[in-house]
């Protein structure tokens, strides 16, 4: 049984004193415990303020990125070591706003995923679609080649226990959503290829999240469906009511 898995990206958002106060305000609405794990990834200058926003709560801490090396001459990069040392438990990689925008290569997300998990960091693996790929027929081949290039060279238990998240990059920050089952049927494909490249019991330990345009009057349909195994969420995580409704529709 996948535990649900609900992180929020804040991306590139916030000031000091914002971060705090949604982070306080999601660890007093949360509380100790929650129904599903529960995470936010903030920008990499907040993560020790945000971390001691959310101390004695059940959500966890995430960076956006990280670099793969352990450290030396990198300026502007920051280890795996570093974000572990300050309390860091998961790390976004590949997400297609640094695939398209940075030029990450889908080897660049591998070396870091094998960095992260090295490290003990749980890596979010972002795969996902563009418009153009979508409306020629390529999702599926489109995402098989990022998640399995991208998990290249680890072992079976080592995929078994990272994260994968599904995000259409059509979907990502435009309001349209992928439909439930347009969204299922990409997590049902991922489950498959991971299946057929690892084994079927690796394919069903992995958490695959969704991630697009995610509201909380979306959530609960795209949560209902047997391979969504939670979600990224951008734009409404910034937000402590729109974020935990989107929580709400795990219990
Ligand atoms: P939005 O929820 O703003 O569409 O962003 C999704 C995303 O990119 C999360 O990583």
């Amino acid at each position: 049984m996948r535990r649900p898995f609900i992180a929020g990206n804040w991306k590139m958002n916030l000031t000091l004193a914002e971060c705090t106060a949604l982070a306080k305000g999601l660890a007093a609405q949360v509380g100790k415990t929650a129904a599903c794990d529960v995470a936010v990834c903030a920008p990499h200058v907040y993560l020790a303020a945000t971390l001691a926003a959310l101390k004695g709560s059940a959500v966890a801490l995430g960076a956006q990125d990280v670099y793969h090396q352990a450290n030396g001459a990198f300026t502007g990069e920051t280890s795996v070591a570093m974000l572990q040392d300050i309390g860091c438990r998961y790390v976004v990689l590949g997400h297609s706003e640094r695939r398209h925008i940075l030029g990450e290569t889908n080897q660049d997300v591998c070396r870091k995923v094998h960095a992260a998990l090295a490290g003990g960091l749980t890596p979010i693996v972002c795969v996902g679609e563009t418009l153009e790929q979508r409306e020629a027929e390529q999702t599926t081949d489109v995402v098989w080649e990022q998640c399995l290039a991208s998990l290249a060279g680890l072992s079976a238990s080592q995929v078994a226990g990272l994260v994968v998240a599904y995000e259409p990059v059509w979907a990502i920050g435009t309001g349209k959503v992928a439909t439930k089952e347009q969204a299922e049927q990409v997590h049902a494909d991922l489950r498959t290829i991971l299946a057929t490249r690892y084994n079927p019991d690796t394919a069903e330990a992995v958490r695959i999240q969704y991630g697009g345009s995610v509201k909380p009057g979306n959530a609960a349909e795209l949560l209902s469906q047997p391979n969504i195994d939670g979600a990224l969420v951008g734009g409404a995580s910034l937000k402590v009511e729109s974020f935990m409704g989107i929580l709400a529709a795990i219990s």
